[in-house]
């Protein structure tokens, strides 16, 4: 062979190895490289299905222990079959010059959702922000938009849910006077009260100022409304929002749900006219057996129904945590069970745990799979 023919195959190999694509499967836990040959970055993430193409968002991460705070932004990539995705850089930069801008480098920026406005035309971006060096204190929403779906997104504010408002299932003793304030210290989870939340009733506690809102995600129904989940008091409970129409508020009208149940990672999905939750268990970036719930109505009376993961390594759920339920469009009755598998101390490492979610009755199960596809 002469020299040029053998570099020329040897170049051709290395883009075949570096780039993995185009994949046939999905394979929960291994490395997915992207167009460009590198491993997906986009953790905490949701996907939008506009137009033909799907558009996976979420948290763009660096190396090393850093990587726990937002360096970079809301990362995007664009996808026709699921399996083989295009990266479209950043779509929500974090500030890099005005320390007092909420999204300033170094803030805490967690699982982006992004949701489309028919009515409007944008595109509505809400995440949980939590504010450069204030731990996990600040725990609010924020909000960004674009005209399109890969962004650029323009930022535009952050608050706490629902200040002045009280869910339409408030209960009396909540409007009672509020004795003192009771302030916890984030742990991450359970145990970082003095006593059961509602026995200090946090939620009265943050009447004034708005809900605490930490792990969360967006749910379009059918009819175009948009509501926001979100773990709220102190992690202990999670309340849906009712958006307004053009999706960038709240509209006060809100539901507590599954309370001192301590959720996280929480998804909202719907599926023959009955809503569906998976979420996980309260313990930081550590696996823990995932929760699942059922209700007729959104704001209504929701049932749980257990941990969904089946068989070996079920109580860890695969090592995951939930970010996302997709329905694929086109198949009948196809969900996507979409967890992340942390790597907190390289986070740019964290694996992306995609699994069938099929149902047995009402009840979501999620069995492990080292390999599979749509078909
Ligand atoms: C997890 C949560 C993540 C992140 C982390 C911080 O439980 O799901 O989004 O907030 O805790 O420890």
């Amino acid at each position: 062979m002469n020299l040029k023919i053998s570099l020329f195959l040897f170049s051709f190999c290395s883009i075949l190895a570096l780039n993995a694509q185009p994949y046939k499967q999905f394979t929960p836990g291994e490395i997915w490289k992207d167009n460009n040959g590198k491993h997906l970055n986009v953790h905490g993430g949701g996907i939008l299905f506009h137009n033909g193409t799907y558009y996976w968002y979420g948290e763009h991460k660096v190396g090393g222990e850093i990587g726990n705070t937002a360096q970079v932004g809301v990362s995007c990539y664009s996808s026709k079959d699921l399996y083989n995705w295009k990266d479209e850089g950043i779509a929500l930069k974090v500030n890099e010059t005005d320390p007092a801008s909420d999204i300033v480098k170094g803030c805490t920026l967690e699982r982006p959702k992004v949701i489309y406005n028919a009515k409007t035309k944008k595109f509505v971006m809400w995440f949980h922000l939590e504010l450069k060096g204030q731990g996990y204190d600040a725990a609010r929403s924020a909000v960004a938009v674009s005209n399109n779906p890969a962004g650029p997104y323009i930022y535009l504010k952050s608050f706490r849910p629902n200040a002045g408002f009280w869910p339409v299932n408030v209960q009396p003793f909540h409007k009672k006077p509020v004795s003192s304030s009771v302030k916890s210290k984030y742990c991450g989870g359970k145990g970082c009260l003095p006593a059961p939340p509602d026995s200090l009733n946090i939620l009265g506690r943050d009447f004034k100022g708005g809900q605490m809102a930490r792990d969360m995600n967006l749910f379009v129904d059918d009819d175009g409304t948009a509501y926001h989940i979100y773990a709220s008091e102190e992690n202990s409970t999670l309340q849906i929002s009712k958006l307004n129409d053009d999706y960038l508020s709240y509209s006060g009208q809100y539901f507590r749900l599954l309370t001192e149940r301590y959720m996280e990672g929480v998804t909202l999905f719907k599926r023959n006219g009955k809503y569906y939750i998976i979420a996980s268990d309260c313990t930081g970036w550590a696996p823990n057996a995932a929760r699942s719930a059922v209700s007729d109505q959104i704001f209504g009376n929701w049932k749980e129904l257990g941990n969904p993961a089946v068989g070996s390594d079920s109580e860890l759920t695969f090592h995951s945590q939930s970010t996302y339920v997709l329905k694929v469009e086109g198949k009948k009755d196809c969900y996507i069970y979409i967890g992340d598998r942390w790597t907190p101390e390289n986070h740019i490492d964290g694996r992306y745990i995609w699994l069938p979610l099929t149902f047995e009755g009402d009840a979501p199960k999620i069995h492990w799979k080292d390999a599979w596809s749509l078909d």
